[in-house]
């Protein structure tokens, strides 16, 4: 039963007006616990109007009247609704070319390793969202090509733990508030326009989705299924949801699918790596791994 329905002001949301009663303590503790374990996320305690407002959207969704029900709902069919929770709790905030000084890098580094012979370029975006970053790290490696005047086997694996971001993704469809970061030149040349139901949507031309796959991957899984090894990965703005034992545990895991002399890129908040004596620091929070 929930006895702390009433011990905080209603949160203010834009879609809970039917759910008017309280994420408890009891509930919220409850949730955390089960984002903590699914996918290794840690909600801290003033983002819990963040999740009263997510989950009474995703209640309204199911037509279920309070927060009570849907935990019970949850307990019923957990294997299903947790990957609707997570969905629901994760933040997805990205943007194209979100800080371009690692697409500047991608860009020399790629343009050394080609011109030096090597033909095969394998990039990891983990925690990818909607595709901002894969798509930004595709365009970049297309233009790169075409003024070196080469072709090269350039492939871009990225993941998510968030099946609607990455459907999002895998539609490469934008509306125009997801296009910041884009030029005009890239605009005309790697999307086509349309407009559906009176919004204008940027869709990504085939030369530029061909370069990337998305696939389904939570972090906090014991075994990734692929093996690398990578000459970069991205994995931005995702650590910071983890605590640190989760974060150094995922950092040695990529550090082994990672090529020695390859790169890992972290998001601006998050310079852990700098601590680990495989890397060595090559500008903003870009690390090179330089030993085995
Ligand atoms: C803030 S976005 C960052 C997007 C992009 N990397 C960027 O920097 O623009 C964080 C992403 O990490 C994903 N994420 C969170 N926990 C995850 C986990 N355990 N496994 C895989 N992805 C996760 C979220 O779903 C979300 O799409």
């Amino acid at each position: 039963m929930n006895t702390q329905r009433h011990e905080r002001s209603t949160p203010s949301t834009d879609n809970n007006e039917e759910v008017s009663e309280q994420l408890s303590q009891e509930h919220f503790h409850l949730i955390k616990t089960m984002l903590y374990d699914t996918a290794g996320i840690t909600l801290a305690d003033h983002k819990r109007n963040m999740a009263h407002n997510r989950i009474a959207k995703r209640i309204k969704e199911l037509n279920i009247p309070c927060f009570d029900d849907y935990i019970s709902y949850l307990n019923k069919h957990q294997e299903e609704e947790i990957s609707n929770l997570v969905n629901a709790l994760t933040t997805n905030v990205t943007h194209f070319f979100r800080e371009q000084h690692h697409f500047e890098h991608i860009k020399q580094e790629t343009a050394a390793l080609l011109k030096a012979g090597q033909t095969k370029i394998r990039i990891w975006s983990a925690g990818c969202s909607i595709g901002a970053e894969p798509y930004s790290t595709a365009i970049t490696l297309y233009d790169l090509q075409q003024s070196l005047g080469i072709r090269a086997d350039i492939k871009i694996l990225a993941t998510d733990i968030d099946t609607t971001a990455l459907e999002t993704a895998r539609n490469r469809k934008y509306p125009e508030r997801n296009i910041k970061g884009l030029s005009k030149e890239h605009l005309n040349k790697h999307f086509t326009t349309a407009c559906i139901n009176g919004e204008n949507f940027y869709k990504l031309k085939d030369h530029v989705r061909n370069m990337v796959s998305f696939n389904y991957l939570n972090l906090n899984e014991t075994k990734w299924p692929m093996k690398g090894p990578f000459d970069f990965i991205f994995c931005r703005n995702v650590f910071i949801y983890f605590d640190r034992e989760k974060q150094l545990e995922y950092v040695d895991k990529m550090t082994d699918l990672l090529k020695t002399g390859g790169y890992l890129l972290l998001g601006h908040s998050e310079h852990f790596a700098a601590e680990n004596v495989k890397y060595k620091t090559c500008g903003q929070t870009t690390y090179q791994k330089i030993s085995d």
